[in-house]
């Protein structure tokens, strides 16, 4: 097995070992490649100035279309299909302003339970830029079986379906393209937010039939804090001049773009939506992870995801007296690497108990702990040593 984990930096703990680091469902880790990245676009800033926008090693105005073949493997699109601008959140107002189109009939939208508070709080407020009631406008539903009830039942009335490929919290993984299939039988529009879902499973959204989606590049895939974000829309909406869309110049036909007309002319496919020049230094950063994931595969990283949780479940049954659970599904089919685990009692006190014994993991209200091992860099040992720590954690 090549080695991935030296490829990274280890945060240390505070004995000065290498800490327990299970987060990175959260913030994935550095690679060790990134600064070579990040300072060959800080030399070619120092020594070209604006002349590095066409003379850099790496010249930054076509900089993103060096992502776009890694990114399309990375979701199961064709390059086309994708783009690498903006965030998570932004990313999806700007999909939403294209494909939530509502009607005094058709209004709706559906998202999962427990959605991620920006996805709900940007369904919500683009019901509301559309002049709808908020709160009549946006359905929750738990899962596939009761998505296709509730199209079934008022399927006319729902414009469009957002779920996640993942849902943050219980670590439940979406049938994607039975989500898609049963959206689409009752004309709705279907899009992801894959934020806990990239790098994590493996995505086929093209062939699924998804019309959009989004996710972050800081978690799985390991591109740094903030770091830009990914855009999937499908080919068949590829060359669609009917579709509203906030525009701006980097959107634009990049054969034309620097006549600087004032009417503007899509470039066909995900690159049409976007508004700005992106970040270069982001965008070198995100090339070192995504080197990692294109040398590793995403086939390969899910087979050691898979053994990783699958062994973390087991340690963890071994206690199951010891008045926590895991809400995670069971099924490896209906989970990626994270496993959310209900304990008794204050969370927060389990949380600073294994932080102090060097371990990293988060917390979600009101009694969830997230842990995840990341296939690129985490091990055995990491699991063993978490399941020691965390028993003694439960006091
Ligand atoms: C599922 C999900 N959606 C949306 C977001 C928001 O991401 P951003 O702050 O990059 O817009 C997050 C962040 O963790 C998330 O987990």
């Amino acid at each position: 097995m090549p080695d991935y984990r030296e490829r990274f930096h280890i945060p240390r703990a505070a004995d000065g070992g290498e800490c327990v680091y299970l987060c990175g469902h959260s913030l994935g880790l550095q690679p060790r490649s990134v600064r070579a990245y990040i300072e060959q676009e800080l030399k070619d800033w120092e020594l070209l100035g604006v002349v590095g926008h066409y003379r850099a090693r790496h010249p930054w105005i076509p900089y993103n279309k060096l992502l776009t073949e890694q990114t399309a493997r990375l979701v199961g699109a064709k390059p086309l299909e994708v783009v690498t601008m903006n965030s998570l959140t932004v990313n999806l107002h700007l999909m939403m302003v294209s494909f939530y189109r509502p009607t005094r009939q058709r209004y709706r939208i559906v998202v999962e339970e427990h959605a991620f508070p920006s996805d709900q709080y940007a369904v919500k407020s683009q019901a509301q830029f559309h002049g709808f009631d908020p709160a009549a406008s946006v359905e929750t539903v738990a899962g596939e079986d009761e998505l296709e009830e509730l199209l079934d039942r008022e399927g006319d009335s729902i414009a469009l379906v957002l779920m996640g490929g993942v849902n943050y919290s219980s670590g439940r993984a979406f049938d994607m393209a039975r989500v898609a299939r049963a959206g689409h039988a009752h004309g709705c529009l279907v899009g992801f937010d894959l934020a806990h879902a990239a790098g994590n499973l493996v995505l086929k959204l093209h062939e699924w039939g998804a019309d959009f989606a989004v996710w972050c590049t800081y978690k799985y895939l390991n591109g740094g804090p903030g770091c830009i974000a990914g855009c999937f829309v499908h080919e068949r909406h590829a060359r669609r001049e009917d579709l509203p869309r906030l525009a701006g110049w980097w959107g634009h036909d990049p054969e034309t773009r620097f006549r600087m007309e004032p009417d503007f002319h899509a470039t066909p496919g995900a690159e049409g939506w976007q508004v700005s020049n992106p970040p270069i230094v982001a965008l070198a950063a995100l090339r070192a992870s995504m080197d990692l994931f294109d040398e590793a595969g995403m086939e390969w990283l899910r087979a050691r995801s898979v053994d990783l949780t699958g062994y973390l479940e087991s340690l963890l049954d071994r206690h199951a007296d010891r008045g926590f659970s895991i809400v995670t599904p069971r099924d490896p089919e209906r989970r990626g690497a994270q496993l959310s685990i209900r304990v008794a009692g204050p969370v927060r006190a389990v949380w600073e108990r294994l932080a102090a014994a060097g371990v990293v993991c988060d917390w979600r209200e009101p009694d969830i702990l997230r842990v995840a091992p990341a296939p690129l860099y985490n091990t055995v040992e990491d699991i063993d040593r978490f399941a020691d720590r965390f028993v003694a954690a439960l006091g």
